[in-house]
């Protein structure tokens, strides 16, 4: 199902809010997301960087962990906000394969201006699935 107007803007507005609280006084690129589930819940997440570089990790990835966490395993929707409007990286884009491969993608800029609304099988083409894997014998 199409993402509403009303969704979208919840969602908008969540992962400006999330941005706020992005720890990245290394990049000073501060990033926000905020995840739709199927269930309908809301979470989100801000990039934490680390004075050993490789320990931080990505806004988009922190949003889909903090779900998972709380049970949920269907995402529908992510908006990611940034200063320039820019796309999820390549490790986010597999992580939020892994939970919705169908999912919409929509990303903010600094405005709140939405730069692109696309979904993450353009994002991400022929990903890594579950379904890749062997099956284990047990
Ligand atoms: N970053 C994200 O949070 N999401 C992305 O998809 C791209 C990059 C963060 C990681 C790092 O803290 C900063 O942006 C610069 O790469």
């Amino acid at each position: 199902m199409a993402l509403k107007a009303d969704q979208i803007a919840v969602l908008v507005a969540a992962a400006r809010e999330a941005r706020r609280r992005a720890y990245a006084p290394y990049s000073k690129y501060t990033v926000g997301a905020a995840v739709l589930t199927a269930s309908g819940s809301v979470h989100t997440g801000a990039n934490v960087e680390n004075a050993a570089y490789p320990s931080g990790m990505c806004a988009e990835r922190v949003a889909v962990f903090e779900a998972v966490g709380r049970g949920e395993r269907e995402i529908r929707a992510v908006v990611v906000a940034t200063e320039n409007g820019g796309a999820p990286c390549g490790a986010c884009r597999q992580v939020l394969a892994e939970f919705g491969p169908e999912a919409d993608v929509i990303l903010v800029d600094g405005t709140g201006q939405i730069s692109l609304q696309t979904n993450l099988r353009d994002l991400l083409p022929r990903a890594f699935r579950p379904e890749d894997l062997p099956r284990t014998e047990k």
